[in-house]
């Protein structure tokens, strides 16, 4: 099959596509297949937008319904009945069961959005301009955002300085022994530190395109008790290790904390369709009508799918579907794949998201090139993209789940055992 149109006449920044080099016309749960007929097991996920499985018959049946009623699709921010629905539904159902209280912002079409969003609001709120934000973060590309996200190659495309951003070291630095609620403590109360405070401190609570680093619950409650004392806000992405990846539908709901903020993407849309919000402390609601603002912010399908999708999520269990999946995962990588590996080598995780860390970018490609071959589609994360991502749709079957790790098992046997 030729890709000859695509490399001709798409910019030379696509970049999915050059790990793997096949075009793709159909999918379904966690196969996704190529033109030419050839099945990939998916460990991708669209990059955590797919929790719920490609084509999602529940979701699909619902979006296909209403489609054919001509139900609308574009709405800005007028009042709508499929965003009623959503709303009603996300307060019921996922919201006062866990004795939350937030209201909604709209961010759309996508996670970047959203998180532009939540730091203009924390800076209105608390007058300052400082955000914190921890060495290994990736909150998107748009110039807000990228000055939180720290990947050089990233911050390089900005063409304009980051300002307005203090990056803190998480407690994986310096061989796991950095304390990071320490330094914050000392930095917030030395006169000389030079630092100024911030207006928030976002984190993913765990790091993913940073390369896996799932935070301790005590460090996180640690964070809410530091934000507390001094006044600054606590801000979760949630938008790529949200929606059950972790065993629970928010991230931080293992530490028991409430953030003052919490940014929501990817599989929040059900379906792969485009939806981005920030949940946001009712007192912290103070910017006025239209302040922020976005065409695609009432994308009506996209309510329709995250509705359903939190539907499918409750109906079948996901959450307790990810802590039992987790234990496969966690058992496959300690009795197959740890031996394989060299001594510096190690794995890290949570729910259904993994790194195995080979230290070493050229043979995490290798690796990853070998698993492809053998039909798994599977991502790369971390410094100098060392880290092979296991990241598969929550939905997965077992089987496909362990036939997937066992193709990485033998990808790894052929790079790093082939003599
Ligand atoms: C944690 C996190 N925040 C923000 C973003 C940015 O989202 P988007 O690519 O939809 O702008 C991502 C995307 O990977 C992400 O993983």
């Amino acid at each position: 099959m030729s890709n000859e149109i695509f490399e001709k006449y798409e910019s030379n920044v696509r970049s999915y596509c050059r790990k793997w080099p096949v075009e793709f016309s159909h999918a379904k749960g966690s196969i996704i297949v190529g033109v030419d007929g050839k099945k990939y097991i998916d460990f991708f996920d669209g990059a955590g937008a797919l929790n719920y499985g490609h084509n999602n018959d529940y979701i699909k049946n619902e979006l296909i319904k209403y489609i054919e009623s001509d139900g609308i699709v574009h709405s800005l921010d007028m009042y709508a009945t499929a965003k009623k629905n959503f709303i009603e539904f996300y307060e019921k159902e996922v919201l006062i069961p866990r004795g939350l209280d937030y209201k909604i912002m709209f961010a759309n079409p996508t996670g970047t959005n959203a998180i532009e969003m939540a730091i203009k609001l924390a800076r209105k709120n608390k007058k300052r301009s400082n955000i914190f934000a921890l060495m290994g973060a990736f909150h998107g590309m748009t110039l807000g955002s990228l000055a939180l996200t720290t990947e050089k190659g990233a911050r390089e495309g900005a063409g304009v300085p980051l300002y307005n951003v203090t990056h803190i070291a998480p407690p994986y630095y310096m061989d796991n022994s950095f304390d990071t609620i320490k330094y914050i403590e000392e930095v917030l109360n030395d006169d000389h530190s030079g630092v100024e405070k911030p207006a928030a401190i976002i984190l993913e609570t765990v790091q993913a395109e940073g390369g896996i680093y799932p935070f301790s619950v005590q460090f996180l409650q640690d964070l809410r008790r530091v934000c507390d004392e001094n006044d600054i806000l606590l801000i979760v992405d949630d938008i790529q290790v949200g929606c059950a990846r972790t065993g629970t539908f928010f991230s931080f709901e293992r530490a028991n904390i409430k953030p003052d903020m919490v940014v929501m993407s990817k599989s929040i849309g059900g379906y792969g369709l485009p939806l981005s919000l920030v949940m946001v402390k009712p007192e912290l609601d103070i910017f006025t009508p239209g302040e922020h603002n976005g065409t695609f912010r009432g994308f009506q399908l996209s309510m329709i799918t995250a509705k359903a999708g939190l539907e499918f999520m409750l109906n079948n269990k996901i959450e307790a579907e990810v802590k039992r999946k987790e234990q496969i995962v966690n058992n496959y990588l300690n009795n197959e794949i740890k031996p394989l590996l060299k001594e510096n080598m190690s794995f890290r995780g949570i729910g259904l998201i993994w790194g195995i860390d080979f230290m070493d970018g050229k043979l995490a490609r290798a690796v990853l090139d070998k698993c492809f071959e053998k039909g798994l589609i599977i991502e790369l994360a971390g410094r100098n993209d060392r880290v092979l991502k296991i990241m598969p749709a929550l939905t997965i079957e077992d089987e496909l789940l362990l036939e997937g790790l066992n193709i990485i098992k033998e990808s790894i046997k052929e790079v790093l055992w082939k003599n």
